[in-house]
């Protein structure tokens, strides 16, 4: 999958600018503050309609202007088409091909993509959400399934966990929403437990490789005490809330489900989260997000955009030259304020990016 070219109008500091993309190694290169990281996320905004660092879709608009347009073409194996996102007061609009998509659900995983910035390496350390979040985004764009199972199910929480504030619980409508909630979460697991499950495989080979054969990375999911290998998830996640539903009343919240979920990182057997060094740290996430773009290409047969936001940083050489290394295949965006131009990388363009325009481009 390639993003041939990308316009930008009032797109947080780009006010009006055109790039034309090569299908393989795009280096981002300009001082800080330029809008290297910005033009990572519009991409990243175009495939998944989630922000990078803007806290409200209303800050990817220039300061000043009232509306912002993104528009990317692009080419995968069985198909090229257009997809063009208006950002504006009211709610953003979605077209494929000029055609308007009303739900972001069935839009999502049109455009594919992986993306690694410097806040990832907190997804060891931070609280579960962020490790959700990953799967999140990373599940929904190749099971269009598993978005609309995760709407469902968190719609279905919010109802429960409202009716679960209530002076008294009327336990019929509970029953209701603990059967809906089983059942979309059940789904969930699935979709997780078979994602992590290919995650771990690629990224422990990459961890390998990249302390050159002295650690063993493991990714290991944890869902519901009640879930073995061999029960039915749905009967075990419901069986779990009516045992917990006095506990589930008294705290006045859902204790039991997916929305629990977290991902545990080890290295050579111990939680990454309490003993792992920066270096270590550092080794293990970008070992994950190369292994989700081999996931990705398991999956459907064509790697995803890949998108590096500042990757090489801090890396020794081993580590840089892995990455640079790993990266030789698909269409992969690099952004860095050093001249990142070595032998290892093969073919591709430079750009020079300077106060949110294209100061200039040339092929290597
Ligand atoms: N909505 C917006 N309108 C105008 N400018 C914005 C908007 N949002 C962010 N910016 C500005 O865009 C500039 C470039 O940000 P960006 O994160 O892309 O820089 P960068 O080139 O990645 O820098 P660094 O090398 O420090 O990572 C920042 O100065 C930021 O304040
Ligand atoms: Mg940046």
């Amino acid at each position: 999958m390639k993003i041939k070219s990308l316009s930008l109008k009032n797109f947080k500091n780009y006010k009006d600018s055109e790039f034309i993309f090569s299908d393989r190694i795009n280096v981002i290169s300009g001082e800080n503050a330029q809008g290297k990281t910005n033009l990572l996320e519009a991409i990243f905004y175009l495939s998944c309609v989630k922000t990078i660092h803007a806290k409200k879709e209303k800050d990817l608009i220039l300061f000043d202007e009232t509306d912002a347009s993104l528009f990317a073409e692009v080419e995968t194996a069985e198909r090229n088409f257009n997809v063009k996102i208006d950002v504006s007061g009211a709610p953003r609009r979605i077209f494929v091909n000029g055609v308007r998509q009303e739900k972001v659900t069935e839009y999502i995983g049109n455009l594919q993509c992986v993306l690694f910035i410097p806040d990832d390496l907190s997804m060891i350390k931070e609280g579960p959400f962020i490790r959700r979040r990953f799967l999140n985004i990373a599940i929904s764009q190749l099971k269009p399934k598993y978005l609309s199972a995760l709407s469902i199910y968190n719609k279905v929480l919010e109802q429960k966990n409202k009716l679960l504030k209530n002076e008294k619980v009327d336990d019929i409508l509970l029953d209701v929403y603990n059967e809906k909630l089983a059942k979309h979460g059940a789904e969930i697991i699935r979709y997780r437990r078979d994602f992590v499950h290919e995650l771990q495989v690629e990224a422990e080979k990459n961890h390998y490789e990249m302390s050159s054969g002295r650690e063993k990375l493991q990714i290991v999911y944890k869902t519901d005490r009640y879930i073995t290998p061999e029960n039915d998830i749905e009967e075990a996640l419901l069986r779990h809330m009516n045992e917990r539903r006095a506990a589930e009343k008294e705290s006045e919240m859902s204790l039991i489900g997916p929305h629990r979920d977290d991902l545990v990182f080890m290295i050579n057997s111990v939680s990454a989260k309490d003993f792992a060094s920066q270096g270590q740290i550092r080794t293990a996430i970008l070992s994950t997000k190369l292994a989700e773009r081999e996931v990705f290409y398991k999956l459907t047969g064509e790697y995803p955009i890949l998108l590096l936001d500042d990757v090489l940083s801090e890396l020794d050489t081993t580590r840089q030259n892995f990455v640079l290394n790993k990266i030789d295949c698909g269409q992969v965006f690099i952004t860095s304020c050093e001249n990142l131009i070595s032998p290892n990388l093969e073919c591709g363009k430079l750009f020079e990016i300077s106060k949110g325009g294209l100061k200039e481009s040339r092929e290597f």
